[in-house]
């Protein structure tokens, strides 16, 4: 599958998100960040600035939900619009039912893992899931190193989707830039979070096309 961006508004201008999400035509996605002070120790937005912005772009949203409680509220993300809802396995108490909730509003569904929590038990969920997120980071916090140990587990999950007919998108969110994008694409990543590499660079259209560069090489 060709390589798909997906910038991280978490390193945007909370203040100004229209014109940030006007500010990445070449994005394939917007990564939206959905953080609630229980799951992970920082807190972001929710559901209406979600609204807000599914009428402010027609970039298709991409809802990361590092919340406690996903099976109540993934549902709700899609209703809003979102065009993806992924939720943490590690915080779903009912990830089969809520898969397949998202999925019947008519968004694809992910499911997250971080960095610590394997891959291997969740094969036989892969027949629910539109896309797998493999955190390159522990979630929380924009602008951490990349976690090189994630690799391998990229490459097993890369493994068990080609198994499973290969469906399956493969996202990596967490320390993407022009230098780690290319051993994660190699590894079999084909979706790409990135949020400093993108809103922290000086043109964030120019910093998207060498992403997709650099994970295509
Ligand atoms: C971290 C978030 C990421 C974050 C990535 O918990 O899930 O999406 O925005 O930011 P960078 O690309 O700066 O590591
Ligand atoms: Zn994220």
């Amino acid at each position: 599958m060709a390589v798909q961006i997906s910038p991280s508004i978490l390193a945007a201008d909370f203040a100004r998100l229209a014109d940030e999400a006007a500010a990445v035509p070449n994005a394939d996605w917007l990564h939206v960040d959905v953080m609630d002070y229980h799951f992970v120790p920082n807190l972001t937005l929710g559901l209406p600035v979600v609204e807000a912005l599914r009428k402010a772009t027609d970039k298709p949203l991409d809802c990361h939900l590092m919340i406690a409680d996903p099976d109540r509220w993934a549902p709700r993300y899609a209703e809003a619009g979102a065009g993806s809802v992924t939720i943490h396995a590690e915080a779903a108490k009912a990830p089969i039912r809520t898969l397949r909730e998202i999925r019947a509003l008519g968004a694809r569904a992910g499911l997250a893992l971080n960095p610590a929590t394997p891959v291997e038990p969740y094969e036989d969920l892969l027949e629910e899931v539109d896309m797998l997120l493999l955190m390159t980071v522990e979630p929380g916090f924009g602008g951490q190193k990349f976690l090189e140990m994630v690799l391998p587990k990229v490459r097993r999950a890369r493994e068990m989707v080609s198994r499973h007919g290969g469906r399956v998108w493969l996202q990596v969110d967490g320390g993407i830039d022009e230098d780690t994008i290319g051993r994660c694409a190699e590894a079999g990543a084909d979706v790409f979070v990135a949020g400093s590499a993108v809103y922290g660079a000086s043109d964030p259209v120019e910093a998207i096309d060498k992403l997709r560069a650099a994970a295509d090489r």
